[in-house]
């Protein structure tokens, strides 16, 4: 079912980084993003794949995880990820990227869901060094970070607290709770006349 998919489908920030994803399943997963729509249908999107221990660690110094866990600096050696899709902008293509990066990341992100993997769209990146990194042109921007792997942690959703608090947080058992808010707080219109 694609709800209990999409339910399954947080972010995770912990994994066991030693169990592997091979380039054939990050293949796997940038053809859903390759099917998926695309503004005008120009699909400037390009993606670079790591699976690789030293290229995974070159990315992972760039990248900045979970901003409200104050006291958490990222996941540990050990507990890394074990692969990265980083989505490119093709600015040989198109000049702005729209919404086409997330629509991608949340296909590639569906698509580890349902192979049991799971990870996290990183967007707090440092740009420059990770172009440098990659040794990129500079007509590609780097739009996305998607760090994947086997989850090591247990995320789950709560319903947003009366003080409106949106802050993700952690419990003393390491489980990560994310509070998302009411379905009927979101729709602002069901689309019921109200007419005399
Ligand atoms: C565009 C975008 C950028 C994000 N950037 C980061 C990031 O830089 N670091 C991070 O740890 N999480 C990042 N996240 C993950 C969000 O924090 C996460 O989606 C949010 O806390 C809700 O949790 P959920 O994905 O489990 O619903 C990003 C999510 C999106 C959609």
């Amino acid at each position: 079912m694609i709800e209990d998919l999409i339910e399954k489908n947080r972010s995770y920030r912990r994994f066991y980084q030693n169990t592997e994803v091979n380039i054939e399943t990050l293949r796997e997963l940038v053809n859903l993003a390759r099917l998926s729509a695309s503004a005008a249908n120009k699909q400037p999107l390009k993606y670079v794949l790591s699976s690789d221990s030293k290229k995974n660690a070159d990315i992972f110094q760039n990248l900045a995880w979970a901003g409200y866990l104050k006291d958490w600096e990222g996941p540990k050696e050990g507990e890394r990820p074990a692969a990265y899709i980083v989505i490119l902008g093709d600015k040989n293509i198109a000049q702005s990227f729209g919404c086409d990066h997330g629509i991608a990341a949340q296909s590639i992100l569906i698509g580890a869901t349902e192979k049991g993997l799971g990870g996290c769209m990183i967007g707090s990146v440092r740009r420059n060094e990770l172009s440098q990194v990659l040794a990129l042109s500079d007509h590609y921007e780097i739009l996305l970070v998607i760090a994947l792997g086997k989850p090591k942690e247990t995320v789950v959703i709560e319903p947003m607290p009366s003080d409106g608090n949106f802050k993700y947080w952690r419990d003393e058992e390491g489980v990560h709770h994310v509070p998302k808010r009411a379905l009927d707080e979101i729709i602002l219109d069901q689309g019921i006349h109200k007419g005399e």
